[in-house]
């Protein structure tokens, strides 16, 4: 047994062909298992790894001979491919335009995203480095704005039920047992979220996912670390905005998919297989508005220690 996952509990298997290995080292110095040495010249599997091999397929991936193979923990030797040309590797400042142009998109043409660009943006995300390979992370995708709709619906009905925890006498109670800072988050943001999302979508109007088109649900497990569906969905806004499209990280709705009255049945209808520490939808779709500048950002602190 190596890490459990989700997907799986086991250790890969690592072959290491004896003819073709050059003694090179490289998967000795790749291995953050220390799953390799080098005896009389040639790799052999080390005694003492430290997990048992995850699958992250680096010795395979860095063998100039193809002297290894790696089967097992979702992955084989056909996952390796060939890189393309170094020429169109995107430069740093390619890369900074466009995260300097992107801003969070809430208004979006009446214009269907197409199943092929929903592809390209999930391939893309499943690039996205994992805490602990096979990745844990679990996709929905709202693919029409029709879906997308009933979605945020459905999520306001089951909101309204659950209404009482943003209540004043759920709040005066909780100034008995939490900081003042957690009531007034209460008080200041959740107590006026239910109240905009719920009375807004009574009205029509959908503030909770924007009526955009396509509505990408990035979730975990309860093995995986929690950052792994923050940031595939960070790869997949990035693979968005190469590709044209707006977006916007919608954090609001996660931590209401994992208790309360009706979660179950909503996570049942939208084959949301697991509760998860963390989670974030995406909203993508072409953009209405065009922004004429950037909005310079900062973080809160940068120490340099
Ligand atoms: C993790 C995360 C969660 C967010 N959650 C929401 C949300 O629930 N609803 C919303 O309208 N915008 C949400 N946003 C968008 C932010 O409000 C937006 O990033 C902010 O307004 C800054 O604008 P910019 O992205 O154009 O720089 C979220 C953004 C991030 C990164």
């Amino acid at each position: 047994m190596s890490i459990p996952t989700s997907r799986t509990e086991e250790m890969a298997t690592v072959t290491i062909d004896q003819i073709k290995c050059n003694g090179c080292g490289k998967c000795v110095t790749v291995c953050s298992d220390y799953g390799f040495k080098i005896i009389n010249g040639k790799a052999v599997r080390s005694e003492e790894p430290l997990f048992g091999c995850l699958a992250c397929g680096h010795c395979m991936a860095v063998c100039p001979e193809n002297a290894i193979d790696v089967t097992g923990r979702c992955l084989t030797p056909d996952d390796l491919f060939p890189f393309t040309e170094p020429s169109v590797k995107p430069d740093y400042n390619s890369l900074l335009q466009l995260f300097q142009a992107r801003r969070s998109m809430r208004k979006f043409k009446d214009q269907p995203v197409s199943r092929e660009i929903i592809d390209l943006i999930l391939a893309a995300a499943q690039t996205a480095p994992m805490g602990v390979p096979p990745s844990d992370v679990n996709v929905v995708v709202l693919q029409g704005k029709e879906k997308v709709r009933q979605f945020s619906s459905d999520f306001c009905s089951m909101l309204d039920k659950n209404r009482w925890l943003v209540s004043r006498w759920i709040t005066a109670l909780m100034t008995l047992f939490y900081d003042r800072k957690t009531v007034r988050f209460f008080k200041k943001f959740m107590r006026p979220l239910f109240d905009i999302y719920i009375g807004s979508m009574k009205k029509g109007i959908d503030l909770v996912t924007y009526d955009a088109p396509v509505a990408f649900y990035f979730y975990g497990s309860p093995y995986c670390d929690p950052a792994d569906p923050i940031v595939a969905a960070t790869y997949a806004m990035t693979a968005a905005e190469s590709l044209g499209l707006g977006s916007c990280m919608l954090g609001a709705i996660h931590p209401f998919l994992q208790s309360g009255f009706g979660v179950k049945e909503f996570r049942s209808k939208y084959n949301i297989r697991f509760k998860s520490r963390e989670g974030l939808v995406l909203i993508v779709g072409y953009p209405k508005v065009k922004y004429a500048r950037g909005v310079r950002r900062s973080f809160a602190n940068i120490d340099f220690i």
